[in-house]
């Protein structure tokens, strides 16, 4: 049984457009790491956060929350220190939260004679997503703990379907500095839709999946849309309608908010699109002096894995 490991848990793009609190992917290349070693004081114990500034506490940790969570559910006997070493900036809208609290479960998974499954890990790591956003949604979690493509197709009873991965999409991602809690952009949203829009979004989801399964790439780039959530959050992030103009102009086959944002992802067939997207995107951001980050990548078919 191991003493300690060391993982990768990567970003994640929730919602997709077209799958607000149940579609997720995760990113490649895209990521933090964390430590964990198994102590013989029980209880989590944070022992290094770099990258990012975040509270130590566990219980005011969403790693701490979610790793504890496990913790008690198999009554361990044992208890874990945790490292948290950051490269996913806190509040950019590509699962930072998610990452440590599916990361603390993976991770802690490792040090377990008897390891539990990913639906009871996304169960745990939802405990640590809801103390960061105030809701637990499993739609960053999910894709960061199962890698590739992730649907929720159920919340009560959970259920996770991992669905085909794709390597001949790639994904462009423009974080604007500047904040947006993901509690304030559920306080948006409106608590009922019109029925023509909730059947509009339901075509686009199910298009979306059977997309994948048929591969068929014109029904994939027609699916992702969103008319229930994107008109609502969009107002929050600056120049929106103009970059989403920019992406279409590079050939992008989809333009959203990621997740509760502010980063914004795009999708193109061509490596280059994205790009070239990303290149004039910033310079739109930085005439209007907002500093970004840009990620060029693709839908990593690995969740949190060890290194
Ligand atoms: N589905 C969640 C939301 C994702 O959009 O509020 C947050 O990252």
């Amino acid at each position: 049984m191991k003493k300690e490991v060391r993982i990768f848990c990567p970003a994640t793009v929730a919602n997709v457009n077209c799958g607000f609190d149940a579609l997720g992917f995760a990113l490649e290349g895209v990521g933090d790491e964390m430590v964990f070693q198994k102590t013989t004081q029980k209880g989590i114990s944070i022992t290094a956060i770099t990258g990012a500034d975040l509270p130590s506490d566990p219980k005011k940790n969403v790693a701490g929350v979610a790793g504890q969570s496990l913790l008690d559910a198999v009554n361990a006997d044992f208890g874990v220190a945790i490292e948290i070493h950051k490269k996913i900036r806190p509040g950019s809208g590509i699962g930072s939260s998610s990452a440590s609290a599916a990361g603390a479960v993976y991770g802690i998974n490792q040090l377990l004679e008897h390891p539990v499954s990913p639906l009871a890990l996304t169960r745990h790591a939802m405990k640590g997503e809801a103390l960061a956003s105030g809701n637990e949604h499993a739609d960053n979690v999910a894709p960061c703990l199962y890698g590739g493509i992730t649907l929720v197709s159920g919340y009560t009873p959970l259920q996770i379907v991992a669905l085909p991965s794709l390597d001949s999409v790639f994904v462009g991602i423009i974080h604007p500095h500047i904040v947006i809690h993901t509690k304030q952009a559920r306080a948006l949203l409106p608590t009922q839709v019109p029925l023509k829009d909730a059947i509009t979004q339901a075509q686009k989801l199910a298009g979306f999946v059977a997309s994948l399964y048929e591969w068929d790439k014109a029904l994939f780039s027609q699916s992702l849309k969103d008319v229930l959530i994107t008109p609502h959050r969009k107002t929050l992030i600056p120049h929106y309608d103009q970059i989403e103009s920019c992406a279409i102009h590079h050939n992008c086959i989809a333009f959203g908010i990621s997740g509760s944002g502010p980063s914004l992802f795009a999708l193109a067939f061509a490596k280059a699109d994205i790009d070239q997207f990303l290149e004039s995107s910033t310079k739109i951001f930085k005439k209007h002096q907002l500093q970004v980050d840009t990620y060029s990548s693709s839908i990593s078919g690995q969740g949190c894995h060890i290194i």
